[in-house]
């Protein structure tokens, strides 16, 4: 070893010892004839000593050193003037006298200093990642990352699953992202596609009756890209075979209460509260609702039907709905503010944003006017509305209400602060709908994805071709409105399978070619199976407290998909793409 202590590693009880430290030089203090160099690695700071008098061709070496120069550092610990102690770092009370120093490497001056709290663009951090980990966040991230994947392995370890490896270069496996595409050189003009999630090939493996299978695998997905989204990311991805929806709740609630208490020492529930889908949208707007606080949309269709104000009725005599939530405290807003609700209400989907805002001795309102007096005496305690507060409505389609009101409800909450930050909101989102119709495109598809079950209860909505309210035997696993985990209970059936790919519109000849493998296989004894998968970068954004997932990800991408430290994706020389027997159809810029 090129050193005896880390830099994080002394302290009082070393004093008077002989030690050899290695690092890199986080400053430089020069106060002539002596210079104080602090040493930082992975595990602390130390401070140097550099004394002209005590030895001059130490101090000189000092002299030449920078920031980020990588050093050896041999000295002897002795105790800092009680004036000089720094109370902040653990190795705060001493210091380290140089003997002997050996520059094991220089730098160039780094692009940003190598310190938490400093402003460093993004594409600066992303180009130079190699200087952006080594700040002391970053390596806490990165470590955290690692402790979280070993609790995982353990405990799945000791519940009996095995850790199985699924390909890379396979098949298009269908999540609702676009396939990353890879062509074979050997299979002339055919492409490989990296996996979306390793679903298939999960499900494949319990046919081959490996019963209880894990794996932490990476998933790509080409995707628009959001703060919680990257075209590849990882996933704690679990199946299980002869289980019940149950039996894969307790297995989750077992292992994230316990990297709860062990990453931030944070006590979950044993069992997390379920709700079903209808209930989630019907009552905050969303499939992953943040219960943190309340606000609930609150349905009036029943008591506005013979309302004067015509947008009303109007949309409830066509079938529409008129939903409200009540902003609690929320009177002062000013005009501007409403009129900026107004306006993102209407990107989201609405038409307009009626409102009322209830002082002491009346409704200010544009539409007041509109309403009898037992009408409005009817909203206010229906949305248990007092003085101080505004009503928001919103008159629609029931789909739009609930987005539109859900979305306001956050945006709300998160103006005026009304988030706990401490606290953490579990949930079971169950019962989705198995499908959900594409207006775009005229055709239904799966709201998770075409291997998952349904409810035996809903089976005869198949005959009569009421698709959109069949139940399907998936969950959510949310926490604080972030959906973290998916799964479900699988389809094992060849012929059930097969039925609901031609509802899919997967016509026989292209699932025969997408998914017969698949089919091919239930033929030969599949065993009733279903699993779930957590997105890890997700988690960790959550336990680290991170506004993005690229700051849990050792080397992540760009919004536009991009790495500024290697340059990927870049072009290729035309031999390669001969090779390829690729020809493109847009310039490339670098041939
Ligand atoms: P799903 O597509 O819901 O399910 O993904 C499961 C979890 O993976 C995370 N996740 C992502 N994280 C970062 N960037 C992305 N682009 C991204 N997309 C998804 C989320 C999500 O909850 N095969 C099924 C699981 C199953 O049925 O067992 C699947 O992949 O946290
Ligand atoms: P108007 O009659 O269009 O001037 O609208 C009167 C008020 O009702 C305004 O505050 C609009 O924002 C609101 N409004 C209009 N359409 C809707 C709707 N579909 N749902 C809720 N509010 C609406």
């Amino acid at each position: 070893m090129l050193r005896t202590h880390t830099c994080g590693q002394l302290n009082e009880k070393d004093i008077g010892g002989e030690v050899t430290l290695c690092g890199w030089v986080l400053s430089r203090r020069d106060h002539g004839d002596i210079i104080f160099l602090d040493l930082r690695d992975a595990y602390g700071i130390t401070q140097t000593v550099f004394d002209k008098e005590s030895n001059a061709q130490v101090h000189a070496v000092a002299e030449k050193v920078r920031s980020e120069f990588v050093i050896q550092a041999k000295g002897t610990v002795r105790k800092r003037p009680d004036d000089t102690e720094n109370p902040k770092l653990p190795t705060g009370k001493i210091e380290v006298l140089i003997t002997q120093v050996t520059i094991l490497n220089d730098s160039l001056t780094p692009p940003f200093e190598v310190k938490d709290d400093i402003p460093v663009g993004e594409e600066a951090r992303l180009k130079y990642r190699y200087v952006d980990l080594r700040r002391p966040l970053m390596q806490n991230n990165l470590r955290t990352r690692y402790r979280v994947t070993k609790i995982m392995r353990d405990y799945l370890d000791k519940e009996g699953f095995i850790d199985i490896e699924t390909p890379i270069l396979t098949k298009s496996t269908p999540e609702g992202a676009r396939d990353y595409l890879v062509p074979s050189r050997v299979n002339e003009g055919q492409f490989y596609a990296l996996p979306q999630s390793p679903q298939i090939f999960k499900q494949i493996l319990m046919v081959a009756g490996f019963d209880r299978y894990y794996q932490i695998a990476k998933c790509f997905r080409d995707e628009d890209l959001r703060a919680d989204r990257q075209p590849e990311f990882t996933q704690l991805d679990v199946e299980l075979s002869f289980v019940e929806q149950e039996d894969i709740f307790l297995l989750f609630e077992g292992l994230l209460k316990k990297l709860f208490k062990e990453i931030i020492n944070y006590d979950l529930p044993d069992r997390f509260e379920r709700m079903p889908y209808s209930e989630a949208m019907s009552r905050f707007g969303s499939d992953k609702p943040d219960r943190r606080f309340a606000m609930e949309l609150i349905d009036l269709s029943d008591m506005l039907k013979d309302c004067e104000f015509k947008v009303f009725s109007q949309t409830l005599a066509s079938g529409g709905k008129i939903k409200a939530i009540t902003a609690k405290g929320c009177a002062d807003y000013s005009r501007s503010k409403i009129d900026e609700l107004t306006a993102l209400a209407q990107s989201w989907g609405a038409k307009g944003l009626a409102y009322f805002v209830i002082r002491e001795d009346k409704i200010q309102s544009p539409i007041q006017k509109f309403f009898k007096q037992d009408e409005l005496e009817s909203i206010l305690s229906k949305t248990s509305a007092s003085a101080g507060d505004i009503v928001f409505f919103c008159a629609d389609s029931l789909a739009v209400c609930d987005t539109v009101l859900g979305n306001l409800r956050l945006k709300i909450a998160k103006d005026r602060g009304l988030i706990d930050k401490t606290k953490f909101d579990v949930l079971w989102v169950t019962d989705f709908p198995l499908f959900k119709y594409n207006e775009e495109e005229k055709r239904w598809d799966s709201e998770h994805h075409p291997f998952t079950s349904f409810c035996d209860e809903d089976m005869t909505k198949f005959e009569s071709g009421d698709y959109g309210n069949i139940r399907s035997r998936s969950y959510d696993l949310v926490i604080n409105g972030v959906e973290l985990a998916s799964g479900s209970i699988r389809i094992h059936s060849p012929k059930v399978q097969s039925k609901i790919f031609d509802i899919l519109g997967i016509q026989n000849e292209e699932a025969a070619k997408r998914f017969g493998f698949l089919l091919e296989a239930f033929k030969y004894g599949a065993p009733p199976h279903g699993g779930i998968a957590i997105g890890l970068d997700r988690l960790l954004t959550l336990f680290l407290g991170c506004d993005s997932i690229r700051d849990v990800m050792a080397f992540p991408k760009t919004q536009r998909a991009q790495c500024p430290m290697t340059d990927a994706p870049s072009c290729i020389d035309k031999k390669q793409l001969d090779e390829l027997n690729i020809r493109l159809t847009v310039d490339s810029p670098d041939i």
